[in-house]
Order: structure tokens, then sequence, then C-alpha cells
């Protein structure tokens, strides 16, 4: 296919208040919603949880794709030292959630886990704690955070490719609802990866989305129902050569966007699949790599050889 040779439009970052509220004076906020996201049958607990922040610096000022601080109050870190704070983004959109400036929303797993080899379970200090919380309760807070892993000022003048595993999803909810509440009319895709189909969250909206606006499609990779027919787990940077119709044409196309959040490694994944499929321009590869087949990268090459190029932005933990 011919690739777009128009020029890209400048990418505006906007000027974000960042950190105005810090660890060391942190906000009170108060929870008036906490619900579990995924669907009944999920094993995995996911909450949408809704605090009201009016009559802070926060109340109208955290731009889609930033994030807010949470400090579990009263609880200890394993040394024994009060909890630190945890950064999560937010989910609810730049004009708040339910259009209300003075809430904002995260999305939170609960984290259990079973050390396989010391037979030790493992409990998330803070993903606990904010799932426990109930309506009325008081929570810390700090931020707002994050500068980069934004919709740009400008943001209707872009297409998106927004790649997301587990609750990576919380970024996109809020800019995809802020984007088109703001009359965006480019093209969108959502690759969003889980587990299973009952770990799909906010299902609902990006599926009423994907029925609203004839450019934005909505794709799930579900892990563990099945493989690819070569045997490949369905991971999201598949998606790249098997939904390739629908996202060929906008990769090809020089305004548009990357942005990838979620699990740590992942970037490896959609890095190599935009590399072996021709979309080199989304990537700064080193020449030290450049002849290799992407499969062939290795973990230093990556680390060390390719970097994202102006047009990709990863957020991972
Ligand atoms: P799996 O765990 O089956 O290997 P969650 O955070 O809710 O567990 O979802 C994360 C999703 O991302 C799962 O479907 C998981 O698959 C998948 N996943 C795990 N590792 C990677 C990776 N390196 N690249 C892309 N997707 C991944």
């Amino acid at each position: 296919m011919q690739k777009d040779s128009q020029t890209m439009p400048e990418i505006r970052f906007p000027e974000l208040n960042v950190n105005t509220y810090k660890p060391n004076n942190p906000v009170e906020v108060t929870v008036v919603d906490n619900y579990i996201a995924t669907l009944e049958n999920s094993p995995n607990i996911i909450r949408h949880i809704t605090f009201d922040v009016s009559d802070t610096e926060l109340e109208g000022n955290v731009w889609p794709g930033q994030s807010v601080g949470i400090i579990p109050e009263g609880l200890t870190e394993p040394d024994g030292k009060p909890a630190k704070v945890r950064l999560y983004s937010v989910s609810s959109p730049g004009y708040g959630e339910d259009g209300k400036p003075h809430l904002i929303s995260i999305t939170v797993k609960r984290v259990i886990e079973e050390d396989l080899e010391t037979r030790n379970l493992f409990l998330g200090l803070c993903s606990n704690y904010l799932s426990s919380l109930n309506p009325g309760d008081k929570v810390k807070m700090t931020g707002p955070s994050g500068k980069r892993f934004v919709l740009p000022e400008n943001a209707r003048d872009f297409n998106y490719l927004f790649f997301a595993t587990g609750t990576g999803i919380a970024p996109y909810r809020s800019m995809l609802l802020d984007l088109y509440h703001r009359g965006f009319k480019k093209k969108a895709a959502l690759i969003f990866g889980a587990p299973y189909r009952t770990d799909l969250l906010y299902d609902g909206l990006f599926s009423q989305l994907q029925t609203q606006h004839k450019h934005f499609h909505y794709l799930t990779s579900i892990s563990r129902e099945g493989t690819r027919p070569d045997g490949t787990k369905n991971y999201v940077q598949y998606q790249i050569e098997d939904a390739s119709k629908v996202l060929q044409p906008m990769l090809h196309q020089s305004n548009t966007l990357i942005y990838i959040c979620g699990l740590k490694g992942m970037e490896s994944g959609v890095f190599k699949a935009l590399a072996k499929n021709g979309y080199s321009e989304y990537l700064e590869i080193s020449d030290r790599i450049e002849h290799l087949d992407p499969d062939q990268w290795t973990a230093e090459d990556l680390k060390k050889h390719v970097k994202p190029s102006s047009r990709l932005f990863v957020e991972v933990y």
C-alpha cells in the first residue's frame, strides 16, 4: 500500500499542571463510588473507583492520560516504613466522570498472587486498600502526574492506535470519551488484551462507541480462550497482522500516533510486530540491528537499539 506522503501535523503537548499535590502535601478527597468492572464470573477483581475532588486544584485540571497518586494511609511497607504513594492512570475524561468536573475515577486490580516457589500469598498493598474503600471514605491523593503519555492539545488532528493490556485500558477510557466529546472525526482503534472475555473492562462502552462512530474500531485479544492458527497466544501485537485490513490504512497515514499501556514487556512485542510488518517509522532502530529479523531481536537489542519515535508513547508497569 502507498504510504501517505502528507507531512505530519506538529504534536502540540498541552502545558499541564503537574504535582500540585506532592506526597508531602497530599489533598484529602472522598470516595463516591467503588464498583467491580469485570464481569460477575471473572476470577479477577478490577474496580472502577470514583473520587469527589471538589474545591481542590484537581477539579477540572486532570488531562486525559495523566495519573493521580494514592497514599494508603496507616499501612506500612514490608520494611516497616510508612506506605509510599502509588500512581494510577485516571480513567475518567477531562470533563469529569459523568460530565462532572469534580469527579475523577481510577481503575484498580486487586493484586492477589501466590509466590510459586515459597507458596506465600502476596497481597498488593495499595490495590487492596483501595478496593476495600466505601463511599464516604477519605483518601490522600497526589498529582496530577505525567506530561508525555497524554492526548496532544491538538488531539483532533491525529488518528490513534491504542494498545492496552489489563488495567492499561484506563487512560484510553479517558482519552476516547474526551475525544468524542470534542467532536473527534478521525480514525481510532482500541486493541485490548485480556485473559478471558469476562475480563474485558468497559466492554459495553467501547462496543457502543464502535456502533456510534464508524471510524472507531474496537479489537480484543483474548489470550486464554484459544490460540492463533500457528499456536501463538492471542496477544495485542498480533492484531497488526491479523486485523491488517483495518489497521494498515491507519498505520500508513502520517498523522497516526500509537500509544501502548499495560504490562511491562508488552512494548517489546508491539515494537517487533511494527518492524516486522514494515512500520519502522514509529521506531528509531539503530543500524546495529537494522539488518536482523525483528523476531531475532534479543531483550538487550530492544533495550539498547530500539526506541519509540516521536509518534509512539509507552506507559508500562
Ligand atoms: P496471558 O496472561 O494469558 O499470557 P491482565 O493484566 O488482566 O492479566 O491481562 C493482561 C493480558 O495481557 C493477558 O491477556 C495476558 O496474557 C496478556 N499478556 C501477557 N504478557 C504479554 C506480552 N508480553 N505482550 C502482550 N500481551 C501480554
